[in-house]
């Protein structure tokens, strides 16, 4: 089916944020929820952005003068301070508050380079004495942290950076060219300069790049569309609910232009409860609506209405293959082919319970018989099918299967008399089992796309169900970094 793209869901991953209105009275049918593995991994990838964007990174320079006693000025300068390499390695962590993300990153290195000069004169000296080389900087002991608040803004979210800071222990300078040995002492005395510098602008470069993600989340499409009749509303609905370890995100999850009926029921899937304990890193939770609500979309946009003429034993579809069910159709219309008009008569309704997930359909069939040049419909037979089905995943796709339970038939009109329905019972479950569940399955089973965000790949899905829910339980994995790089984020 159609093309997805990008998810807010998993943006939520990259930024840890989120946000939604105190629309109160709005309703979540979808929901994620990120675990403690899943946030590591957003930290992460957060972190490895945040390197790449900040590096290689532009510190200004400075220029100091010392007076020596009895022989006259000295003039020293830094100059090009360049930032070209940060090495966070593993200690970093993610904390939550009670509204807020927490990173923090410790024992950083960072490589930088500079350009030195000196220059020299007195009274006694006739010329100028000067030198010129380059410098490097190993600075070690380094601390980020940053406070991320997430909130619900006009139903999207909006990122604020509300704290961010960075500390440096250590910062060893040393020098190459000129007389390097003789300059060190002058140079170390830009030592606190330089600390400065780099605690001032790592902050200030975090701060603006998340002002970037914050225009990039709040700029998110407030429906993903599924094809050209429906989208996904996704307006985010609450705020988000901190846990000790997760976050979870509310979205309105239903499908554009449909009604639903929506319950009151406050649900809040718990990843560790949900998944059975596994180590996932997100939870998708989808409400029945959400699918019941698709179903009537397309229901309304009168694209559920089939012609059956063609059915792996062909004389079903003529009525010498019904001679002795119906045998006035056969008198009537002898040896004329049929058709089937299957269309809905109301919108199939789905009940996903812990056990399974099922599903009602409406349909009205209506008996064409092709006489000569002529469409004659004969009869009109309302076929109501209880089916259930299961759905797996695998990669972003999820797919589905569905099989027959039971089908009660009543006879809604008649051109050819009154004719007893359980006469007909045998010739419409060989109809449903050979040719309506193959049809559904082989939709179904080209799978649907998961809006999932470019790169990312969500790894050993395992779907779960409860009362009115269905659940993915996912691990995500970051396929191509460069391309969360082409997102205009950092
Ligand atoms: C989408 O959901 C929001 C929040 O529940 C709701 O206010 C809005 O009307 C919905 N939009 C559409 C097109 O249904
Ligand atoms: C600044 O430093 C970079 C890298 O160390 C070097 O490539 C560049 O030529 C320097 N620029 C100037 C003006 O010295
Ligand atoms: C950073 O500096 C350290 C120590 O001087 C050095 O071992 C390392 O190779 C440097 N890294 C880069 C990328 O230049
Ligand atoms: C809130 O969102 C709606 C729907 O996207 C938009 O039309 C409206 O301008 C937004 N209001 C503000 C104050 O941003
Ligand atoms: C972001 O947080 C700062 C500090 O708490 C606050 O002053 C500012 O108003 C916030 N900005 C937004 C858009 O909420
Ligand atoms: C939607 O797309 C399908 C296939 O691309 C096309 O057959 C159908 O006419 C389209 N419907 C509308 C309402 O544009
Ligand atoms: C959250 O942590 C507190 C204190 O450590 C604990 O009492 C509480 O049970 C935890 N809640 C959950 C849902 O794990
Ligand atoms: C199928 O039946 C519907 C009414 O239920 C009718 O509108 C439609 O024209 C019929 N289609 C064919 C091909 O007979
Ligand atoms: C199928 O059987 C179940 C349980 O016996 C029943 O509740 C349901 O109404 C039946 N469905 C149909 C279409 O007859
Ligand atoms: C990653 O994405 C870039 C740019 O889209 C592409 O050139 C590269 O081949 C991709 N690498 C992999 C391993 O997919």
């Amino acid at each position: 089916m159609a093309h997805h793209h990008l998810l807010p869901l998993l943006l939520l991953l990259l930024l840890p944020l989120f946000a939604s209105a105190a629309a109160t009275g709005d309703e979540a049918h979808l929901s994620a929820v990120i675990g403690d593995t899943g946030l590591a991994f957003a930290k992460d990838v957060l972190i490895g952005e945040a390197v790449r964007s900040l590096t290689p990174l532009r510190l200004p320079g400075a220029e100091k003068a010392f007076r020596v006693p009895f022989l006259g000025g000295i003039r020293a300068a830094v100059s090009n301070i360049t930032l070209f390499h940060l090495d966070v390695g593993d200690n970093s962590v993610v904390r939550l508050g009670d509204s807020a993300l927490v990173v923090v990153a410790s024992g950083i290195t960072a490589n930088i380079s500079m350009a030195w000069s000196y220059s020299y004169y007195s009274w006694y000296f006739p010329v100028e004495i000067s030198d010129r080389g380059t410098a490097s900087i190993l600075v070690q002991g380094m601390e980020v942290g940053i406070t991320m608040e997430i909130k619900n803004y006009n139903g999207s979210l909006a990122l604020n950076a509300t704290q961010c800071g960075c500390s440096v222990k250590d910062l060893v300078i040393s020098l190459d060219g000129g007389a390097s040995w003789f300059y060190q002492g002058f140079i170390n005395a830009f030592e606190d300069h330089i600390r400065a510098a780099v605690e001032k602008v790592i902050p200030e470069n975090i701060i603006d790049s998340t002002s970037k993600l914050d225009s990039l989340l709040q700029g998110l499409p407030r429906s993903v569309s599924l094809d050209n009749v429906t989208a996904l509303n996704m307006t985010f609905v609450n705020d988000p609910l901190y846990g000790n370890s997760t976050i979870e995100f509310d979205i309105n999850g239903l499908f554009a232009s449909a009604v639903v009926k929506t319950s009151n029921l406050q649900k809040h899937p718990q990843l560790s409860l949900s998944c059975g304990g596994a180590s996932n890193m997100l939870l998708l939770s989808l409400d029945e609506d959400v699918f019941n609500s698709a179903l009537e979309v397309y229901f309304k946009a009168g694209s559920m209405h089939w012609v059956v003429d063609k059915v792996p034993d062909q004389s079903l579809l003529n009525t010498a293959g019904w001679k002795f069910i119906i045998p006035r159709l056969y008198w009537n219309y002898p040896n004329d082919d049929m058709v089937l008009n299957i269309s809905m008569a109301s919108s199939p309704l789905m009940r996903i319970t812990s056990e399974k997930i099922g599903a009602t359909i409406n349909a009205d069939m209506i008996i064409d018989v092709l006489h000569g040049t002529e469409t004659v419909p004969v009869a009109c037979i309302s076929v109501i099918v209880s089916a259930s089905g299961v759905v797996e995943a695998s990669g972003n796709k999820v797919y589905g299967t569905v099989g027959l339970d039971n089908f009660s038939l009543s006879l809604k009109w008649s051109k050819i008399g009154n004719f007893h329905m359980s006469l007909i019972q045998g010739v419409i479950r060989v109809l449903l089992n050979t040719v309506c569940m193959p049809y559904l399955n082989s939709h179904l089973g080209n799978g649907y796309i998961l809006p999932v965000v470019h790169g990312f790949t969500l790894k050993d899905v395992h779907v779960v169900t409860s009362a009115e829910q269905l659940m993915l339980c996912s691990d995500i994995t970051f396929a191509n970094a460069s391309r969360l790089a082409a997102l205009p984020v950092f």
